[in-house]
């Protein structure tokens, strides 16, 4: 690696452009690259063999540590937080949740949902088109979480929600250090973070006691399950710890899922054959109705969409771990302490692996040829012990999404808007992005 700043290394080319920094490396370098940023060494690693050595095989050694300290103010120590033996407790009490079988009930709320933000676009009409799906798929969550229980409540539970995450957001990207008492200081950005946290804590202890003393076992939602498990522990989980997870939840489910769609409507906007395919499996399969829990087989050109879409604009675009000791990975020596680096926005595009990589082409996660996909090649959920726990709600989530879309509206980006990728906290479109929506 070319030698960077004397004291900074590769810092400044990693927060000013990341994806150029590690596209660019690899395509010069190859698949292990190693850079200093400031006083930190980092390891980049992009062959597929590589990522299941660290996140499959080296599960014991490359851990999340300390890296995401920084969320921990909003989110505690929940399951995306936590380690060790913390972490495999709260990994078995959510697991259970998000089974396949247990999402047709969440399913109802999706469609409820949808069709609700999906009437407020009142076509003909532009919108804003990433704010209107981070408003679906919070609200989403948060009745996927706690049923109709929140309803009157929603909207200020969103806006102190969005709130203390634009605050910890900014906390993440910045390079200074988590100083769990800088945090403390009156500044705006903290105060602000306090009061909307506060907000937010209170809701949902309220409703947690609420359920504690009433017991609901009859609902449906996810909070009914995850407290139906705690029961079956021997060791009961506190109302902290069920704080900690609800919020979890609430953080892990919301702006992937909101990137994710609308970088496939961006897509599929710009690749009209796409689109049409896709309105032509959508009718075929539903008629015109509501979709429903069943007819989501039917739908594996929209799932494939959803797919490619995750391949090229993957939400999670890099993946980072620590190393606890000093490791081999493919005969490259990683000393203890580093940081690796695993990045689906680059492995995704690796010209060994895809065919005409740069292409948006939903078919290749279509059978024959999906099955001819590296396995570790493709890895938007993650991998390993730690993979993504809400994958199949946020596909359930994005294919009712784009059919229900696809069933009442066309979709036109004024003056071919070209959409920037912005390698924020997930990977989300620079600005907003303004949509035209006409009635089909
Ligand atoms: C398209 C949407 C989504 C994407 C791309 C995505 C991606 C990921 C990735 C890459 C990880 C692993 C991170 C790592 O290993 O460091 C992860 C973890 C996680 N995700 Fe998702 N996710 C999505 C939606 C969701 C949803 C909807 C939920 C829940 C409602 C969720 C819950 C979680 C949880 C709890 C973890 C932590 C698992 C653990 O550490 O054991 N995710 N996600």
């Amino acid at each position: 690696m070319p030698p960077g700043h004397w004291l900074l290394g590769h810092l400044r080319e990693r927060r000013r452009d990341p994806l150029r920094l590690f596209t660019t490396s690899q395509q010069l370098l190859g698949d292990v690259v190693r850079y200093r940023m400031g006083y930190i060494y980092v390891e980049q690693f992009s062959h597929p063999d590589q990522v299941r050595q660290v996140l499959v095989d080296g599960k014991d050694i490359y851990v999340k540590g300390t890296i995401w300290d920084k969320l921990r103010p909003l989110i505690g120590n929940g399951v995306v937080t936590a380690g060790g033996q913390e972490w495999k407790r709260q990994r078995r009490l959510a697991q259970p949740v998000f089974q396949h079988s247990r999402l047709e009930p969440i399913c109802l709320i999706m469609t409820e949902t949808i069709a609700e933000v999906l009437e407020s676009w009142h076509a003909p009409n532009t919108i804003a088109l990433f704010s209107q799906l981070r408003k679906l798929t919070l609200s989403v969550v948060i009745r996927a979480l706690f049923g109709t229980e929140l309803a009157p409540q929603l909207p200020a539970v969103s806006d102190s929600f969005v709130a203390a995450l634009e605050v910890t957001n900014r906390r993440i990207i910045s390079p200074i250090p988590y100083l769990p008492w800088l945090y403390r200081a009156p500044t705006r950005d903290n105060l602000a973070f306090r009061r909307a946290a506060r907000d937010l804590s209170k809701v949902v202890e309220e409703i947690i006691r609420r359920r504690q003393s009433t017991g609901d076992p009859a609902s449906p939602d996810l909070l009914a399950l995850i407290m139906a498990a705690q029961l079956a522990e021997e060791n009961q989980i506190t109302p902290r710890l069920l704080r900690d997870e609800i919020m979890t939840l609430l953080l892990a489910g919301f702006e992937t899922s909101a990137t994710t769609m609308t970088w496939a409507l961006c897509l599929l906007e710009r690749h009209p054959e796409a689109w049409r395919c896709m309105v032509t499996e959508v009718d075929l399969a539903l008629g015109g109705r509501t979709p429903q829990f069943a007819d989501l087989v039917a739908l594996p050109y929209t799932r494939a969409v959803i797919e490619e879409t995750l391949r090229l604009r993957p939400a999670v675009w890099a993946i980072p771990r620590m190393a606890t000791r000093t490791d081999e990975v493919q005969g490259f020596r990683v000393p203890r302490g580093d940081i690796v680096v695993l990045v689906p926005y680059v492995t995704h595009r690796h010209p060994d692996f895809w065919e005409d990589p740069h292409k948006f082409d939903p078919t290749r996660f279509l059978a024959p040829g999906r099955g001819e996909i590296h396995r570790w090649a493709y890895f938007p959920f993650g991998a390993g012990q730690r993979k993504c726990l809400g994958m199949d709600f946020a596909i359930m989530e994005a294919q009712l999404t784009l059919a229900m879309i696809a069933q009442r509206y066309q979709l036109h980006s004024p003056d071919q808007l070209d959409v920037r990728p912005d390698p924020y906290v997930t990977l989300r479109p620079t600005g907003e992005v303004p949509m035209l929506v006409f009635p089909r």
